[in-house]
């Protein structure tokens, strides 16, 4: 089974208006060399048009890092999938770990966005992995396998193409900490294996799983030449431009 590499930069809360729409200009250039692989940048809310309008002409999709699991009304501060899309944003991110564990949200409402966000027509980046603490329990495989029955709960097959899992071991997000190739493979396979059991082996074998925790342009390449690693989803790495044109090469081989 092939399937197309998707590379993420998921920018977090960085850059301002200017230099985000010089990285996206910068990360267009790449994407063009680089034909077989999608990326998908995921800028602050208050820039999404600005870099809409610098990915302009591009390959290179626009993504959003949260959205409301309400469709409109009184919820202040909240930003739902229909305004998102008004400023052509086709992906979102839910379940990132920073939401998880820093603000909060739980595995229902991780859900309610993601089935609002393929309700919407938008496609979603299901986050999921687990903290150092469950990694030394051995309860790597439990927590993914957790998250991902919660999260993809009552998500239809017809969805499923819409739909791709980030596994980012919180331990290795933003610390400089990356999974070994081959322990990472161990928990995609195991996350396919889920899949498999959820939905059969046909929707699994087709759905992209990336890698995520602190990819950068050295281990790229090793990370995603396992078998049943799609791509990865990019944090600090994805702000630096050659870095990012890097990582995007590593996928497209
Ligand atoms: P990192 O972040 O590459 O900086 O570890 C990854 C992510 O949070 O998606």
């Amino acid at each position: 089974m092939t399937r197309q590499p998707i590379v993420g930069g998921n920018w977090k809360m960085n850059t301002t208006r200017a230099s985000g729409a010089e990285l996206a200009r910068a990360v267009a250039q790449f994407a063009s060399g680089s034909p077989g692989c999608q990326v998908v940048v995921f800028p602050p809310f208050p820039y999404l048009l600005t870099i809409a309008d610098a990915l302009k002409g591009s390959k290179v999709m626009l993504g959003a890092q949260d959205v409301s699991d309400r469709a409109d009304g009184a919820f202040t501060g909240e930003v739902s999938c229909a305004m998102l899309k008004d400023c052509g944003v086709s992906w979102a991110l839910t379940g990132h770990s920073e939401r998880r564990h820093v603000i909060g949200e739980t595995d229902a409402l991780v859900n309610a966005k993601t089935r609002a966000a393929l309700g919407a027509g938008l496609s979603v980046i299901l986050c999921i992995g687990e903290k150092l603490d469950q990694r030394e329990g051995g309860q790597t495989d439990f927590v993914n396998e957790t998250q991902l029955r919660a999260g993809l709960a009552g998500v239809e097959p017809a969805s499923l193409a819409n739909v791709v899992i980030a596994y980012e071991p919180v331990w290795a997000i933003g610390t400089g900490k990356t999974a070994s190739p081959a322990d990472a493979q161990g928990a995609h396979a195991h996350i396919r294996k889920v899949l498999g059991s959820m939905y059969g082996s046909d929707h699994a074998a087709k759905m992209r799983i990336q890698y995520g925790g602190s990819v950068n342009a050295a281990n790229a390449k090793e990370l995603f030449g396992q078998p049943d690693i799609d791509g990865g989803l990019i944090g600090g790495a994805s702000l630096k431009p050659a870095d990012f044109g890097q990582i995007i090469g590593a996928a497209s081989v």
